[in-house]
C-alpha cells in the first residue's frame, strides 16, 4: 500500500513565516491574512514580544515570499526549513511561556514541579499524596483519572470520580491538576476538572484527539510516544497549534531502546534539541523513563508511586541567527517552481460556487438548422464596456454610460471599481453612471476579477497608477494566464507590485502596493491591447512620457476613447502610443452609448454562413479595422459580407454588418500579423473553415493557448470530435474542409466562446450538438442560446 503522507496532512506544514513590523497596523495585518486567504492557504499569527510572525499551512508547495516583502507592515517573508513551522523556533525566536493560572507559569524562568501518583486509586490515596506534593515544593498535582495502561487487562482508572477526587484534591491544596485525556469522548469532562491536559505517550500520534484538544482552548501536555522521534513529537505538536491551540508544553518520558534494567531510557538529549528547535516549553519527566522505584533516589517517598516532572527553562542552545541562516540556505535547494495547475486552483476555489462567473451548469441540445434571417442587434462591446468603466473613474463627473456589455466580465470590472471608490448606480437597459472619487481608494478586500483576463490586466496598470495597496483576483482560469506580461513593465516604471511566481512567470493573485512611477519606452514582446491598456493607464499617472511599441497593432479602443476624452494620449506614425501625465480628472462626456461587439457579431455571420440561405443584418456593431479582421478573412473565403458605416462613437467606427449565406466558401491561409484583429473569433473561423472547400491554415497564434482555456487544443479536440480533419500545431492548426459534421459532447471547458462556436457548429452537424457549459457563454453573450433558437425557429434546446 502506498501512503501519499504529505497529502493527508491537512492543514499540512508552512514552508513560509512572514514576519510583521513592531508597528505593523491591525488594518496592515489584515490585509496579509487576506492575501493568505486569497491563495487558498491558512495564516496563523504568532504573537511575539519582539514582534508578530504570520505561519502560513494549507499550502502543498513553496509559497513565494515577493508578494509579502511588498506589502506595508511586513520586515520580511523567510523560508521555514522545518516541517513543522509554528511550532519552530524560527518562526517565534523567544519562548512560549503558558499561564496556567495561580501564578504557575511554564516556560519562564521559574522550575516548575508536578508530582502525583500514576493513577487516582482511592480519595486517601489522592488526597494524601497532594499534600506530600504540595509539602515537597511542588506546584501540580498529576494523577491518571483515565489511565491507558500497557495492558488493557490492567486497571484502566476511576474515570468521572477519579477526577472528582482531583478536584477535591485540587481545592484542598491549591495545586493545579495535571491530568490525561484518554479519547474524544471523554475530553469535554476532562477539560473541565483539568488545568492542564495531558496526551499519553500512546496517543501522541492519536491524530483525531490532537485535532480535538488542537480545537479546545486548555493548555496541553504531549508527551512523546515510546517510539516517536523527535521531529514525529513536534510535527504532532504543530498538528494542535495549527488547530488554534497555542499553549502545548512538550513532555520527554523516555522511550524503548534495547536496555531492560530501566522501563524506559530517559533520553535526556531530547531537552536541549526540542529547546533548539523549538519555542514551546518542555517537561522533563525522569522517574517515567526509569520506571522503577529505586531508580528515583528520595523520589518515591511516599508510597513509592509518587513521580516528579520539571519544566526545563533556560536559553535555546543555537542562536536564532544560525538558524535563519540555514532556513534561508536550505531555500535555496529546495525551492521548486510554484505550479499553479488547473486542478489546483480548480479544486481550491470553484468557480461553480462562486456564482461570478458564470451561473447554474447548463447544458444546450443544438439541432441543423434550416433558417436563420432577420436583424440582430448584439449586446455592447465588451472591450469598449471595460474601458468605459475604468476610464469613467479617471474623471469627476457623471458618466452615463448605455448599452453596456452584459456579461460577467464587464461585471467584474464595474465590481472592483466600486471597491475602489467609484460611484455606480445602475439605470435602465443596463445602462450605468459612473464617477470617479478623484483618488481611488485601497479596497477593503482583494479585487476579483472573476473570469476576465481584461480586468486584471487593465486594473492593474489602474491601481498602479493611483498607487494603492490593492491584491486582484480571479477565478482558477484567470489564475493560470500569464500576467508577467504586466507586471514586469510596471515595475521598470517603478511599481511595487508582484504575482505569484510559477517558474519565469507569475500569475494571480497580484499584490500592488504603490510606488511612484515614472514613464518608461516599451516594447512588447507580444500585441496585446490588455498589455497595451494597463501601460497607457499607468502612463497617465507616471512622471514623464510613456511610449509603447507593439510588434502588430492591438485594438487601439484605449488610445482612441482617452484621446477622444481629451486624455494626453497619441499614436505617432509609426503606430508608438504616447502617453503623458494626466495633470487634471479626465474631461469625460456627459454620455456614451458603447457600439455593439464585433465578437459576438461575429458569431451570428459565422451561423449564417452555415445555414442554407441565410440573411442577416447587425446593425450598430464597432467596425474598428483593429476587431474586424475576421470579415476579411471571410471575404478572402468568399462570404458574402460587408459594412454599411453609420457613425462613430467614442472614436470608434460603428456600422451595420450585413451577410447573404448560400455561397460556396474556399479555405484561406491566416498568417501572424493578421491574428490580433480576429484574436477572438478564431474558434468560430475554425468551425467555418470546417465548411470551406480545402484547407485552411492558421499560424502565429500561440497567444490562444493561453485565453480563457487552451483555445487552440480546444478547438482542434471539439472539431475532431464532430468529425473534421484538423492538425493541430503549437501556434495554429490547419483545417480540411468541407467536412460532414456530427453531432457531438462538446464541454465548454470554462471558455464562453468555446461554447459559442460550437453552438454555431451544432446548426450545420447531423444529430444532436450537446454543448455542456453552456452557460460560460454568459461571460460574453447572456441571452445568446435562447436568441438562436428564436432565429433558426428551435434548432436550439435549453
Ligand atoms: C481585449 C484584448 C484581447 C482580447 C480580449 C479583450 C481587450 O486580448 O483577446 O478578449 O479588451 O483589451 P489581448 O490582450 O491578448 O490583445
Amino acid at each position: 500500500m502506498v501512503c501519499a503522507t504529505r497529502a493527508y496532512l491537512a492543514p499540512s506544514a508552512a514552508d513560509m513565516l512572514v514576519l510583521l513590523k513592531p508597528d505593523v497596523t491591525p488594518e496592515q495585518q489584515r490585509d496579509v491574512e487576506d492575501y493568505i486567504r486569497s491563495l487558498g492557504y491558512t495564516p496563523h499569527a504568532i504573537p511575539g514580544t519582539q514582534r508578530t510572525a504570520i505561519g502560513i499551512t494549507g499550502n502543498q508547495g513553496a509559497v513565494d515570499p515577493e508578494p509579502f516583502r511588498l506589502m506595508p507592515g511586513v520586515a520580511d517573508a523567510i523560508p521555514v526549513s522545518q516541517p513543522f513551522k509554528l511550532v519552530s523556533r524560527e518562526v517565534k525566536p523567544e519562548d512560549t511561556v503558558i499561564d496556567l493560572g495561580q501564578g504557575v507559569r511554564i516556560g519562564g524562568p521559574e522550575l516548575i514541579v508536578a508530582g502525583g501518583p500514576c493513577s487516582v486509586e482511592s480519595r486517601e490515596q489522592i488526597l494524601s499524596t497532594a499534600g506530600a506534593v504540595k509539602a515537597a515544593g511542588a506546584r501540580m498535582l498529576r494523577g491518571g483519572a483515565f489511565k491507558p495502561r500497557t495492558s488493557p487487562y490492567d486497571f484502566q482508572g476511576l474515570k468521572g470520580d477519579g477526577l472528582k477526587l482531583l478536584a477535591e484534591a485540587r481545592a484542598a491544596t491549591g495545586l493545579l491538576v495535571v491530568t490525561e485525556v484518554k479519547d474524544v469522548e471523554s475530553l469535554p469532562m476532562v477539560a473541565e476538572n483539568a488545568d492542564l491536559l495531558q496526551i499519553g505517550a500512546r496517543n501522541m500520534q492519536n491524530f483525531s484527539l490532537l485535532e480535538a484538544v488542537g480545537e479546545q482552548r486548555r493548555p496541553v501536555l504531549l508527551k512523546r510516544g515510546m517510539s516517536a522521534t523527535l521531529k514525529e513529537m513536534l510535527m504532532a505538536a504543530e498538528y494542535i497549534v495549527a488547530r488554534g491551540n497555542r499553549q502545548v508544553i512538550l513532555c520527554e518520558r523516555g522511550i524503548r531502546t534495547f536496555e531492560t534494567m530501566t522501563r524506559n531510557t530517559f533520553d535526556i538529549n531530547a531537552i536541549p534539541m526540542l529547546k533548539q528547535l523549538s519555542h514551546l516549553p518542555v517537561f522533563a519527566d525522569p522517574s517515567h523513563g526509569v520506571g522503577v522505584r529505586g531508580g528515583i533516589p528520595g523520589g518515591a517517598s511516599r508510597r513509592g508511586r509518587r513521580r516528579g516532572r520539571t519544566a526545563h527553562r533556560g536559553p535555546p542552545p543555537s542562536s536564532q541567527g544560525a538558524l535563519r541562516r540555514r532556513a534561508v540556505a536550505h531555500l535555496r535547494r529546495v525551492r521548486v517552481a510554484h505550479d499553479r495547475r488547473p486542478g489546483r486552483g480548480a479544486g481550491r476555489r470553484s468557480d461553480d460556487g462562486r456564482g461570478l462567473s458564470r451561473g447554474a451548469p447548463l447544458r444546450v441540445r443544438i439541432r441543423r438548422a434550416r433558417k436563420l434571417e432577420g436583424s440582430v442587434e448584439v449586446p455592447g462591446d465588451k472591450s469598449i464596456s471595460h474601458r468605459a468603466l475604468i476610464f469613467g473613474s479617471l474623471g469627476t463627473t457623471p458618466f452615463h454610460v448605455e448599452h453596456l456589455a452584459p456579461g460577467m466580465d464587464v461585471r467584474s470590472t464595474g465590481d472592483c471599481l466600486e471597491a475602489l471608490g467609484v460611484e455606480r448606480k445602475p439605470g435602465p437597459d443596463g445602462a450605468v453612471t459612473v464617477r470617479g472619487p478623484g483618488r481611488l481608494h485601497a479596497p477593503g478586500r482583494t479585487l476579483d476579477c472573476g473570469n476576465s483576463g481584461t480586468t486584471m490586466r487593465l486594473l492593474a496598470g489602474l491601481v498602479a497608477g493611483a498607487g494603492v495597496l490593492a491584491t486582484l483576483d480571479g477565478d482558477a482560469s484567470l489564475r493560470r494566464r500569464p500576467m508577467a506580461r504586466v507586471l514586469e513593465p510596471l515595475r521598470t516604471m517603478g511599481a511595487r507590485a508582484a504575482g505569484t511566481r510559477s517558474g519565469s512567470e507569475e500569475r494571480a493573485p497580484l499584490v500592488f502596493s504603490g510606488g511612484a512611477l515614472s514613464g518608461r519606452d516599451h516594447l512588447l514582446r507580444i500585441a496585446s491591447a490588455q498589455v497595451k491598456g494597463c501601460l497607457v493607464l499607468a502612463g497617465l499617472h507616471a512622471e514623464g512620457p510613456t511610449r509603447i511599441r507593439e510588434p502588430a497593432p492591438s485594438r487601439d479602443h484605449s488610445e482612441r476613447m482617452l484621446a477622444a476624452f481629451g486624455a494626453p494620449v497619441r499614436v505617432e506614425p509609426d503606430g508608438v502610443v504616447v502617453v503623458e501625465p494626466l495633470s487634471r480628472p479626465l474631461r469625460l462626456p456627459a454620455s456614451l452609448r458603447v457600439p455593439g461587439d464585433p465578437s459576438s457579431a461575429a458569431f451570428w455571420l459565422g451561423a449564417g454562413l452555415l445555414v442554407p440561405d441565410a440573411e442577416l443584418a447587425c446593425p450598430g456593431v464597432d467596425v474598428n479595422d483593429t476587431r474586424t479582421g475576421f470579415l476579411r478573412v471571410l471575404k478572402r473565403m468568399g462570404a458574402d459580407v460587408h459594412v454599411e458605416a453609420s457613425g462613430t462613437e467614442a472614436g470608434d467606427p460603428v456600422g451595420t454588418l450585413r451577410l447573404r449565406g448560400g455561397v460556396p466558401l474556399a479555405g484561406t491561409t491566416i498568417d501572424a500579423p493578421e491574428v490580433p484583429a480576429l484574436l477572438d473569433e478564431v474558434p468560430l473561423l475554425a468551425v467555418v473553415a470546417s465548411q470551406a472547400q480545402g484547407a485552411t491554415r492558421l499560424s502565429g497564434a500561440g497567444e490562444l493557448r493561453v485565453k480563457e482555456s487552451d483555445r487552440i487544443a480546444q478547438v482542434c479536440a471539439g472539431l475532431r470530435a464532430m468529425g473534421a480533419p484538423v492538425e493541430e500545431a503549437e501556434d495554429g492548426f490547419t483545417v480540411l474542409g468541407p467536412a460532414r459534421l456530427t453531432g457531438t459532447r462538446i464541454d465548454a471547458g470554462g471558455d464562453h466562446r468555446i461554447a459559442l462556436a460550437f453552438a454555431v457548429a451544432g446548426l450545420v452537424a447531423d444529430g444532436e450538438t450537446v454543448i455542456d457549459g453552456a452557460e460560460w457563454a454568459d461571460v460574453s453573450y447572456p441571452g445568446f442560446f435562447a436568441e438562436l433558437a428564436r432565429r433558426t425557429g428551435g434548432a436550439v434546446d435549453g
